[in-house]
């Protein structure tokens, strides 16, 4: 990023990332999940601290170790989630939703562990909707903070992704969407990754790839132009 590798442009300022993917339970043994690592949240949580914000990171079923310098809520599911972010947003500078949020949740968790039947060929699971956390932080009053959603998409053509992203970022009431392309052989679980940020104006305010924690300085630019245009 343009910054001194020691610029502390965020002193001062509370940021909150999630991070990872939620887990929703089916029973003792199993759970619904997704294939986020948490890497690139995590990244964004490290820069950020690095840059020296006050930083929170509310880690789902992170498969990477969270960063020093951080405080770190571990929660598992998307309930769990929503309270710790809720209770963590209040007094922040910046929300930032990187976590895979799990859309549906198993409608009923089994207390032992659920059996098949001899002869059993089929077996269907009745799920409930999910809160969207960041589209309720985006409708409640949230003056003096900056939201950052995410988006994961399977789009693979460019302007349709950004379509996708600029809709997304409407429909969530978040003043910054980072859209990113994943499938089966990209986007998860991978070092490296490719994003585009897009502002409050449907424009393309900032576009990176490399290094998930050089993608993390570039979106931390992208969020610190708006922190510095919000204050105008
Ligand atoms: N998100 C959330 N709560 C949910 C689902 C998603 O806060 N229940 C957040 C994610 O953390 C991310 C953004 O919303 O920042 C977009 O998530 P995504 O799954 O891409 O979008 P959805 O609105 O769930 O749409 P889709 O049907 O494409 O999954
Ligand atoms: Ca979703």
């Amino acid at each position: 990023h343009g910054l001194d590798a020691d610029a502390r442009d965020f002193a001062g300022r509370r940021v909150v990332v999630t991070a990872g993917g939620t887990r929703e339970p089916l029973d003792p043994v199993r759970f619904l999940g997704n294939r986020s690592s948490g890497k690139q949240g995590v990244a964004i949580a490290e820069a950020a601290a690095a840059r020296g914000a006050e930083v929170t990171l509310i880690g789902a079923n992170l498969e990477v170790a969270s960063p020093g310098g951080c405080r770190v809520v571990p929660v598992s599911t998307a309930l769990e989630l929503q309270q710790a972010v809720t209770s963590a947003a209040g007094d922040a500078d910046v929300v930032v939703m990187a976590a895979a949020v799990a859309d549906f949740r198993p409608a009923d968790v089994s207390d032992v562990k659920i059996k098949k039947v001899d002869g059993q060929e089929h077996m269907s699971i009745e799920l409930v909707r999910n809160p969207d956390i960041l589209a309720g932080l985006g409708a409640a009053p949230h003056d003096g903070t900056v939201l950052v959603g995410f988006a994961a998409e399977t789009e693979s053509d460019p302007s349709r992704l950004l379509e996708l992203g600029r809709a997304k970022r409407r429909a969530k009431g978040a003043d910054l969407l980072v859209v990113n392309r994943v499938g089966w052989n990209h986007g998860f679980a991978a070092d490296e990754n490719a994003v585009s940020v897009i502002g409050a104006d449907d424009t393309v305010t900032a576009e990176a790839s490399g290094t998930k924690m050089s993608v993390a300085h570039a979106i931390l630019d992208a969020i610190a132009a708006r922190i510095a245009y919000g204050a105008e």
